[in-house]
């Protein structure tokens, strides 16, 4: 499974990428807000610090908005990546953008259903909210497991990722199910690394090598 931060703070890009183990980043309307600047600036920078897949996501409601927004997009960088939203609307923006060549992220995926429709539109990869299914007692998980078998039964190429990721659990049971990325938090990717036996290690030998020393 492979890692995307899913943040648009560029130091948090800059921190993570340089970990080694991110290969792209998405976005949302809601997380280019917080950073407050301007859109194309952001994905810009995000565009020069990672070399990977970026996703930027269309704010248009209508097929030939989304489809609009999408050329421009998809012309700041190579890498970029246009997010869809998943409505009838979203699928016809898909389907022409994957005529065109420009990759899509079909976002707001909440059912099964929902990412077959989105892999029958030729979307590039499907974005299902495990957090936010699971904030409503629903199974997030049990929805990547369901999306993995359906897109293997029928050898889709659309790319499952794993997304609104809150805590570890989710990135380790997104691996488990077969999703081929997660998009993870900043946060997340910073709890992954850590386990009190790896600190508690690090101190014993750092104290027995200060042994050797007197
Ligand atoms: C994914 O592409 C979305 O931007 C993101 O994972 C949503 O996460 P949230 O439910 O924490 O807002």
């Amino acid at each position: 499974m492979l890692l995307f931060l899913d943040t648009a703070n560029v130091d948090e890009i800059r921190a993570a990428y340089s970990l080694g183990v991110i290969s792209g980043v998405t976005t949302n309307p809601s997380l280019i807000a917080k950073e407050g600047r301007d859109f194309a600036e952001v994905v810009r920078e995000i565009a020069s610090i990672v070399d990977g897949p970026i996703s930027a996501e269309a704010i248009s409601l209508d097929a030939e908005g989304m489809l609009k927004e999408a050329v421009e997009l998809a012309a700041i960088h190579t890498n970029i990546v246009v997010k869809l939203p998943m409505t009838p609307e979203g699928l016809k923006a898909t389907k022409a953008c994957s005529q065109r060549g420009i990759k899509t992220n079909v976002t707001l995926i909440f059912s099964a259903n929902q990412a077959l429709l989105a892999a029958r539109a030729g979307a590039t990869y499907v974005s299902p909210f495990v957090g936010r299914l699971d904030d409503i007692g629903h199974d997030g998980i049990g929805l990547i497991y369901e999306i993995v078998e359906i897109f293997d039964n029928y050898d889709l190429d659309t790319q499952i990722i794993s997304a609104s990721i809150r805590h570890p659990l989710h990135a380790l049971q997104s691996a488990k199910a077969g999703a081929h990325i997660a998009t993870i938090p900043y946060k997340v990717l910073l709890q992954m690394t850590k386990h009190p036996l790896t600190d508690k290690g690090i101190d014993a030998f750092l104290a027995d090598w200060a042994t050797l020393q007197k």
